[in-house]
């Protein structure tokens, strides 16, 4: 008998729900982009693409067609980002090509893992502020944990990136740094032809840009002045050189790199911690696993950077907490050319591919009870079998965070010093809610009470360290309240 030839793998085609004529599904999604995806993905499965205005969606979620994606395949696949380069200018999230690898290349060893022990200090100061300020608080007292969470993770960055020239400068950076944020938030669906209207939306964007430029251009110039008395992010940047070609970063590049670091490493760490704390105050029995980890590590010390690496419960409580509330949920590159996923479905040539790792995170083919929060599953054993796509909440590949042991190194710090003090009660009749913009955050905050513990060995005092002297005293949200959920304690 002639043997068959091997057939052609069936190339199938993305589909998805039709929408209206200019604006697609957008008046569906109707400001729950989360929600309607989530949707769309149970009624259509792992391949479905959305019309949202004038682009239109491929999601990719399967792990196999993730990992081809932004590994096997990532150079066919470019960041998309150019509207958040008026933000980020050539920084390493938005940029591609032969600088992106010049810049990362320079930038990766500040951020290595052996390199955390030197910001470990700056992790530590910002810490022990929080605790100093939430020693004055009464047991009960109720604070927005999302607010707390953010102030200590700017104070953190700003103290690796800057050390201690920012002081007086701090409050007017970050309230600009928060503005930049919030408008980000509402330009992302305005078209981009609207971009550059004068809306009051754009106005404030610009506005805030300008003070975030002034005030980096400041430090830099501080820095240049008096390099010596520096030893912080900053001063690694201006004097990084490249081993190939002997070149050094340009001020505007240093200037586009400290905002991005800013902009990546702060809000994206302070969601994490947040949905860290909302979920521990949901599963009593787990949280006291890990305080019963940290106690028997630390006996009620602040921990070495050494000490942090040997809490495996706490860093699997983190890991499984990012898998259920990733929060960069949602992140796209753009496909050069046309490509067939291994699933077999085609993207076509400049089309605007959508990872989830909300939706992979999920998927029941690859975790089981996979909406139930089970730190266990990050046991080494048990993860070591874990496809390598199914689980990325900081991207993977070439174009993986840059943080990522920066990110685990001041979440885990930061869990351990509450942990030795509190237990984090969510307050009665908070109704806390998944907002999905750029990032996945609780909203419209995170109210809890502060309930001391008095079961474990006694923690370090923390009364001395004083006031928050790298912010200032900040007005906003200073009672450690929420001004959207309007209780004070
Ligand atoms: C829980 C915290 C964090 C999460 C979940 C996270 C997640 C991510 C993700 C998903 C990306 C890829 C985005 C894309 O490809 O479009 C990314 C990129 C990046 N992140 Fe993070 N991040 C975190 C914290 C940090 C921190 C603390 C820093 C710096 C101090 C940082 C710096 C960066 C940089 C520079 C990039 C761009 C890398 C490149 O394209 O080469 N991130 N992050």
């Amino acid at each position: 008998m002639q043997k068959q030839p091997p057939k052609e793998p069936e190339i199938r085609e993305y589909t998805g729900p039709r929408g209206y004529p200019l604006v697609g599904v957008l008046p569906a999604v109707g400001g729950d982009l989360l929600g309607y995806v989530s949707k769309i993905w149970r009624e259509y499965g792992d391949h479905f693409s959305l019309r949202l205005g004038a682009d239109t969606w491929y999601f990719v979620v399967h792990p196999e067609d993730v990992k081809y994606v932004l590994q096997a395949n990532h150079r066919n696949y470019l960041k998309p980002y150019a509207s958040l380069k008026d933000l980020l200018g050539e920084g390493l999230v938005a940029a591609d090509g032969a600088l992106w690898r010049r810049q990362r290349r320079l930038m990766q060893p500040m951020f290595s893992h052996k390199k955390m022990g030197h910001h470990f200090g700056a992790m530590l100061e910002g810490g022990k502020q929080l605790l100093s300020r939430w020693s004055r608080y009464e047991a009960g007292h109720e604070v927005d944990v999302l607010a707390e969470m953010h102030r200590t993770t700017q104070h953190v960055i700003s103290q690796a990136m800057f050390g201690d020239a920012l002081e007086g400068q701090a409050e007017q950076l970050c309230d600009a740094l928060d503005i930049t944020m919030h408008c980000l938030e509402q330009r992302m669906f305005l078209p981009s032809f609207a971009k550059g209207w004068p809306l009051p939306v754009n106005r404030r964007y610009k506005k805030a840009i300008h003070v975030v430029s002034e005030a980096l251009q400041g430090l830099i110039d501080a820095h240049l002045a008096e390099p010596e008395r520096f030893d912080d992010l900053l001063t690694l940047l201006l004097q990084s050189q490249d081993e190939e070609t002997g070149e050094m970063m340009s001020h505007q590049q240093v200037m586009d790199e400290v905002i991005t670091i800013f902009f990546a490493g702060q809000e994206t760490t302070a969601n994490a911690l947040s949905w860290v704390w909302y979920i521990l105050s949901l599963h009593p029995a787990i949280a006291q696993k890990m305080y019963k980890e940290i106690d028997s590590v630390l006996e009620g010390r602040f921990p070495t950077f050494e000490e942090i690496l040997r809490l495996d419960y706490t860093v699997q409580v983190f890991e499984e907490t990012l898998r259920l509330f990733p929060v960069a949920w949602i992140f796209q590159r753009q496909a050069i050319e046309e490509d067939i996923l291994p699933s077999g479905y085609r993207i076509p040539k400049g089309s605007l591919v959508t990872l989830s790792p909300y939706l992979t995170h999920r998927h029941s083919a690859f975790w089981e009870d996979a909406e139930q929060f089970r730190p266990q599953r990050f046991v080494f054993e048990t993860r070591r079998k874990q496809h390598l796509g199914a689980y990325y909440p900081f991207s993977s590949g070439p174009r993986v965070c840059m943080g990522i042991s920066f990110a685990q190194i001041e979440a885990t710090l930061l869990m351990v010093l509450l942990a030795q003090r509190y237990r984090l009660e969510l307050a009665p009749n908070a109704q806390v809610l998944r907002k999905p913009t750029a990032t996945l955050r609780p909203y419209p905050c995170l109210p809890m009470r502060l309930r001391p513990r008095t079961d474990g060995p006694k923690p370090t005092d923390v009364t001395d360290v004083g006031g928050d002297r790298a912010r200032g005293e900040r007005t906003k949200a200073g009672d450690g309240s929420c001004p959207m959920h309007g209780q004070r304690a």
